[in-house]
């Protein structure tokens, strides 16, 4: 459910997770460790070490679907990077693999002639999705922090913008249809509880894509502009 509420550094932690409970899985991803007590916003990403900027896009954007184009001009693009990071992890390390077990615990053994078919889409789904988040690894987000640092890099965001994939849960959906369609079983509630997580990890990947897109990349552009400006000669 998208809301119009705007949240801010003065809102507590706690009134954030009343409003929506799925942004919990996001905060775990900017690291906010658990047992928030009455702290704000504000204090919580301070203790932590977090932007307070960043967060406050990334959550309100998540929530309400609109990116707040006034906070970010006073952020760094190294903030949404290290999200993104965290966010590669715990899909390859958390989400995949808990998703993956539960599929395996969910497949009939009446369909001996389907189950391997679907449990390739699966493993195909998570090396495309692996692939695509390498290059962002070894890639661009290096550039981005040598940006940050004032280091030499020789990579154009416009390189990604071009070739960046915006389908990567397309097999995941192909998947989650097979079942939808085919796949009568006599375990319902497990398969249906895996065709929930598969819905939720597609949502959070779209999110994931309009995050690199709409966010990462005007910040990496603005720093690119910035550093051509300050290297042409006066
Ligand atoms: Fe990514
Ligand atoms: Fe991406």
């Amino acid at each position: 459910m998208k809301i119009s509420r705007r949240f801010t550094s003065a809102d507590t932690v706690v009134d954030l997770v009343k409003e929506d409970y799925n942004i919990l899985p996001v905060l775990s991803r900017f690291s906010l460790p658990l047992g928030f007590g009455s702290a704000t916003i504000g204090q919580l990403c301070d203790q932590s070490g977090i932007s307070d900027d960043v967060f406050l896009l990334i959550v309100n954007f998540l929530l309400s679907g609109e990116i707040d184009s006034q906070r970010m001009h006073h952020m760094s693009a190294v903030g949404v990077v290290d999200f993104l990071h965290n966010s590669h992890d715990y899909f390859l390390a958390y989400k995949f693999p808990h998703i993956r077990a539960n599929l395996l615990g969910a497949l009939d053994d009446s369909h001996t002639d389907i189950n391997p078919i679907i449990v390739k889409f699966f493993d195909d789904f998570v090396h495309h999705v692996e692939e695509h988040f390498r290059y962002e690894e070894n890639t661009v987000f290096p550039h981005v922090r040598a940006l940050a640092s004032d280091s030499h890099t020789a990579y154009s965001i416009s390189t990604f913008t071009r070739q960046h994939d915006d389908e990567i849960s397309r097999t995941l959906r192909e998947m989650k249809n097979i079942i939808l369609r085919y796949y009568d079983t006599s375990r319902p509630y497990r398969m249906y509880d895996v065709l929930v997580d598969i819905c939720n990890v597609e949502e959070d990947l779209e999110c994931h894509n309009i995050i690199e897109n709409n966010i990462l990349v005007p910040l990496v552009h603005e720093a690119e502009k910035r550093r051509h400006k300050d290297a042409a000669p006066r």
